[in-house]
């Protein structure tokens, strides 16, 4: 009875250990991911942001008034993104950069959000528009 009962208490141990042992580690092959990465940066789920470069460095200095949005929607060369940086110290409170801080933001700005060619669509030639229901001279029914 008793050799029955260690029998038992060891068998349960053994399954008990069998059972919890964590499963072998997948083998992860991270090469194919951090060429995807390399072609194009991953974008911070909370600011929007693409994360690369001074992305950090970027949402530390420019989301405190507003939102990310506001940037990651705007393009702009690198002598753009300054005149709008001087243009919110003039205007807009925000606090002085050293140089060194302020190149590496507008680097990360102009290289990751450039001017875009295709951004807006060409405007509709007038004759191609719906009368304006606000003009005076179209009020009239014909
Ligand atoms: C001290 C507050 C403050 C900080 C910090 C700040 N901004 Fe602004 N920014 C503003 C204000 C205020 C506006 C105007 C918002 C509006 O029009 O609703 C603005 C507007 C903008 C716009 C829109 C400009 C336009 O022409 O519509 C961009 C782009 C922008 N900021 C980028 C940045 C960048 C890049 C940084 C970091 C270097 C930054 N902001 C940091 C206050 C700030």
């Amino acid at each position: 009875m008793q050799k029955t009962l260690t029998a038992l208490l060891l068998l349960s141990l053994a399954c008990l250990v069998a059972c919890t042992k964590e499963p072998a580690p997948e083998k992860i092959d991270s090469a194919p991911a951090q060429a995807v990465v390399a072609a194009e940066p991953g974008i911070d789920p909370a600011t929007g942001f693409k994360m690369s470069g001074d992305w950090e460095l970027v949402r530390g200095n420019c989301t405190a008034c507003h939102s990310a949005k506001l940037i990651t929607q705007q393009r702009g060369t690198a002598q753009q993104w300054l005149t709008m940086i001087r243009w919110m110290q003039k205007k807009q409170n925000l606090w002085q950069f050293d140089p060194g801080t302020e190149s590496r933001i507008i680097t990360y700005l102009a290289d990751n959000y450039p001017p875009d060619a295709a951004q807006r669509r060409a405007a509709i030639p007038r004759e191609l528009m719906p009368p304006n229901p606000y003009a005076a001279e179209t009020a009239t029914l014909n």
